[in-house]
């Protein structure tokens, strides 16, 4: 049987870095490994039941080989169920392997929906409460008092962190509640006072971490979005950090994720969001990496081949050595060279955001300086992993140098 592979992209977000690196990607490698590709746009698929049985037309013409491996990129704001799951159901119900599948996209698709999945897991959350009915922002003013102030209140299908609000006291939230639209549900959550500016933006592919980078904003406000003018730069996360996001990955059943996470005082992480359609420009240039590299080798692992070849590999391996260990739950990407173990062995690339950066000289008597991301080897770069390090006190200065 040959090996198929498509990538379902949406028009509108089709020109962005990440889609047209993962297409460059998915092109080369299918062409190295002799995997036949296609590159489809939603709005180009016809779905079908005929006879009875489930099918695909393209541009009038009947689809007869389908894929084994489907590399989804829909833009999860905008995600419509009736159409974009509707597509992505129809290709899962076919067989397909979605990458990520409709259920863990959906999860993804209403910040409250995220936490409803994570709730009960033991996996720590800001206290976030959300109400039903038409606009009830109004009753939540009242409902919401035992959150404190100030509270952080979000519409639950925000992006981008231009629709995340700190208000200061209820009549902040009164004067809120006149402008914004009420036609999607807003939530309203605790205020995580230390990691204000900052926070963890992890990339997990295949349930394991990829890389992480912390993210400041520059401006004094809350929100750290890189698009919002928040700067990023490639850190280490300590064990709590990484097996929360792993744990966050796998809860939400995510092949490709980005897990947002808060620091607190003590070094310790809380979930900020997840993100099924994560984008990784601002990530590829703090970390030097190439995730979309990554995340093509990840979509050929997945073909049914490469899962059996590993399977084989494995039982040979485990058959052969008393020490082995159990095999991992998610397949290694092909090659299997692709995926560091931790991000301490990347090295920082040369990119532009980088460059301004450079500008500020860092200072070899105070300790601080030692975390700014101007600094050229990694030895230097902040380390999350040691519990005794604080990133709220020490990237204060380095965030008035950038910003100066
Ligand atoms: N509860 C909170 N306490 C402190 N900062 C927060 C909190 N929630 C969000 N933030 C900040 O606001 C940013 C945007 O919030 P987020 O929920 O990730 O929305 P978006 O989907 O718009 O990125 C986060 O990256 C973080 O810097
Ligand atoms: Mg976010």
């Amino acid at each position: 049987m040959c090996s198929r592979i498509w990538f379902v992209t949406d028009r509108r977000i089709s020109q962005e870095y990440p889609q047209v690196q993962i297409l460059r990607a998915l092109k080369e490698r299918c062409a190295e490994e002799d995997v036949d590709f296609r590159y489809l746009l939603m709005d180009q698929i016809v779905l079908t039941i005929s006879d009875g049985q489930l099918g695909l037309r393209v541009e009038q013409e009947l689809v007869t080989s389908y894929p084994q491996v489907v590399l989804v990129r829909v833009p999860t704001p905008w995600v419509q169920s009736d159409s974009d799951i509707t597509v992505l159901r129809h290709l899962e119900k076919m067989g397909c392997r979605l990458i990520n599948r409709p259920q863990a996209i959906l999860n993804c698709v209403n910040k409250f929906w995220t936490f409803q999945e994570l709730a009960g897991h033991g996996v720590p959350l800001p206290d976030t409460f959300s109400y039903g009915g038409h606009d009830n922002f109004r009753k939540m003013i009242d409902e919401a008092a035992p959150l404190g102030y100030p509270v952080v209140v979000k519409n639950a299908r925000g992006h981008r962190g231009k629709a995340v609000f700190l208000a200061r006291d209820k009549h902040h939230l009164i004067d809120l509640c006149h402008l914004i639209r009420h036609d999607t549900p807003y939530v309203f959550q605790e205020y995580v006072k230390e990691s204000h500016g900052r926070d963890v933006r992890v990339i997990l592919v295949g349930g394991r971490v990829i890389g992480s980078m912390l993210r400041c904003s520059t401006d004094g406000r809350m929100q750290s979005n890189c698009s919002l003018g928040g700067i990023g730069m490639m850190c280490p996360l300590n064990e709590q950090g990484k097996q929360l996001a792993i744990e966050v990955s796998n809860i939400l059943g995510m092949d490709v994720c980005g897990v947002d996470l808060l620091q607190l005082n003590d070094g310790s992480f809380l979930v900020c969001e997840a993100n099924a359609n994560v984008g990784f420009i601002a990530f590829d240039q703090a970390c030097g990496m190439d995730v979309a590299g990554i995340i093509a080798d990840y979509a050929l692992s997945m073909l049914p081949s490469r899962l059996t070849r590993k399977m084989s590999l494995l039982s040979v391996v485990s058959s052969t050595s008393e020490t082995s260990s159990e095999p991992e739950v998610c397949p290694v990407p092909a090659g299997g060279s692709s995926l560091p173990e931790v991000v301490c062995n990347m090295s920082v690339g040369s990119t532009s955001s980088e460059s301004d950066l450079e500008l500020a000289e860092p200072s070899q008597s105070s300790p601080r300086q030692s975390t700014a991301p101007t600094l050229p080897s990694l030895p230097n770069l902040p380390d999350l992993s040691d519990p005794a390090y604080n990133i709220n006190t020490l990237l204060a200065s380095e965030i008035k140098l950038l910003t100066e």
